[in-house]
This record gives structure tokens, C-alpha cells and sequence, in this order.
């Protein structure tokens, strides 16, 4: 198995980067992982432009163009046999003798890697969730590899039996999981989702879940909601390329409808499954 380092295939256990790499020493840099289904990349583009965006945002340049970044994408996927499970990239400001400032001459650093996996492996059964309180920075919009609140927030979810863990902020609304979208559908059965904001990553599979609502007519609403709201769903999910629509069964100690995977969610997930193919 190869790792993409910056212009080389390398073997996986000896790809590196320098230690002044500004990923390393400043979280200096943004990722992606994208869901491989059958040899095919899911929503590329959407997760190519949401790169873009980032790398705008961060001003740091775009390390190849992004018509070599798909070709590089593929061959690793090629060369590795990947028909299932996630390429995952990333792309840093560069190595440079430590300085708050951007350096002026580092160029981009660029690494891939995949992954093989069954995802979504939770999507019949259902998962539980627990809530914490959202300690992130302002700018949750964007894909940064600063995720040291998400690691913290998934390892407690892990100790205590859950799958994911729900951030909520500080009006108690929930913003999102620490690696996925948080959708609920409520009792009075609209489906709702938090908006597009600062306060949450702009998940290209939640994005694909809105459309595929409004093309089944399915009543959405993007809005926040608090916990009250979430306790008393009918229906509840996370999103993400890796998770797909996986049903929520459990929020906290209380039941989500009947503690099983509800009607919607499973109709949701064979829908994302369908434009995946
Ligand atoms: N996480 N919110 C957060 C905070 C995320 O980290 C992710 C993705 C999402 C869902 O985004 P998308 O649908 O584009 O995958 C929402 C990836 C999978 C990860 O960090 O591994």
C-alpha cells in the first residue's frame, strides 16, 4: 500500500513529511476524506470545491492544479486496489523554520492516503450519540486538521459506549457531531438540520441529503435545534462521506422514537446510496 507524499509513491509505513512541517507545528492546513463505492469517488467535485474554498479562506496556495489533484487521486486509488473505503487528503501551508507568520518561500505540502473500509457499517442497526458542549473556535466552516476538540469529544463518546458525540453551543443548540452532520426529525415530522453557518463544516454529504429531500418532497427545515427538540424526535441521524445517513437510536440516555432505525433514515440512506452509484 502507497502513500502520496509531494510528487512521490511512497510505501504507506514510510511516508513522512518534515517535523517543521506547519501542519505539524500549527494545525497549518486543511483535509478531505472522500468515499470510494466501487472503484468510483463520491461527490468529488463538491469535496474539490469545498478544498478550494478553504485553502481560499486560509490563503494557501492550491499545491498542483486541481485537474492533477483528481488524476493523483485516482492513481493512488488504482495502485492501492481501493474499491471500497476513503482517500483521504491533505494539504498544509509547508515546512519552514518555525514563525507564526507565513513563511514566504515554503510551498505547499500535499499527502494522500486510503483507506479500505466497509462504510456506513453502523447504517442498519443504528448508533448512540451523547452531547457535550461545543468547545471548538469560530470557524467550524472550515476543514482544518485542528480537531483537537473533535478527538476529545469522540474519545469520551467512545468511553461511553457511543458512536459519535454531539457538540451543542452555548444558546443549547446543537451545532454537529465531531466528524459528521447532526439531523433530527421532529414530532411534528419535519426533517431539520442546522444551517450553513461559521458554527458548522458544510457537509457535502448533508448538502447531498437537502437535495435529495427536496426532490422527494421531503418537508426539511434548516434551522437550529436544541436538545429538547432532539430528545423528543421522532427520527434522528449523523451524515458524513464516511457514515453516509446512519440512523441515531439514542441521544443521552433517552430512546429516539421506538430505539430503532426509523422510516425516513432508511429512506434517506437508499437514496444517498443511489446517486452514490
Ligand atoms: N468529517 N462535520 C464535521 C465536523 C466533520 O468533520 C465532517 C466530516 C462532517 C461531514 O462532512 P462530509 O459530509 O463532507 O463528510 C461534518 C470527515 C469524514 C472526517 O473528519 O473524517
Amino acid at each position: 500500500r502507497d502513500a502520496y507524499v509531494n510528487g512521490r509513491y511512497v510505501p504507506h509505513a514510510q511516508a513522512a513529511v518534515h517535523v517543521e512541517d506547519r501542519g505539524f507545528q500549527f494545525a497549518d492546513g486543511v483535509y478531505e476524506v472522500v468515499c470510494i463505492r466501487n472503484g468510483r469517488l463520491i461527490d468529488e467535485d463538491g469535496h474539490l470545491d469545498r478544498l478550494d474554498r478553504c485553502l481560499g479562506e486560509l490563503r494557501i496556495a492550491w499545491p498542483c492544479e486541481r485537474r492533477v489533484m483528481r488524476l493523483i487521486m485516482r492513481r493512488l486509488i488504482g495502485r492501492n486496489g481501493v474499491r471500497n473505503g476513503l482517500i483521504y487528503l491533505q494539504v498544509t501551508r509547508g515546512t519552514a523554520a518555525r514563525d507564526f507568520r507565513f513563511p514566504a518561500a515554503a510551498r505547499p505540502t500535499l499527502v494522500m492516503t486510503t483507506r479500505r473500509a466497509a462504510l456506513a457499517a453502523n447504517a442498519r442497526a443504528g448508533v448512540r450519540v451523547i452531547t457535550i458542549p461545543d468547545i471548538r473556535w469560530k470557524r467550524c466552516d472550515l476543514k482544518t486538521v485542528g480537531l483537537l476538540a473533535q478527538v476529545l469529544g469522540k474519545q469520551e463518546a467512545a468511553e461511553r459506549g457511543a458512536f459519535e458525540a454531539w457538540q451543542v453551543d452555548e444558546d443549547g443548540f446543537v451545532t454537529e457531531g465531531t466528524s459528521s452532520n447532526a439531523w433530527i426529525l421532529t414530532a411534528d415530522g419535519a426533517l431539520v438540520t442546522r444551517p450553513a453557518s461559521h458554527d458548522i463544516l458544510n457537509g457535502i454529504t448533508r448538502q447531498s441529503i437537502l437535495r435529495i429531500a427536496a426532490a422527494e418532497g421531503v418537508r426539511f427545515e434548516e434551522r437550529p435545534f436544541d436538545l429538547d427538540e432532539a430528545y423528543a424526535a421522532r427520527e434522528a441521524f449523523v451524515s458524513s462521506a464516511t457514515s453516509f445517513v446512519t440512523p441515531v437510536v439514542r441521544i443521552d440516555d433517552r430512546a429516539v422514537g421506538d430505539g430503532t432505525p426509523g422510516a425516513l433514515g432508511r429512506r434517506l440512506l437508499e437514496a444517498y446510496v443511489a446517486h452514490a452509484e
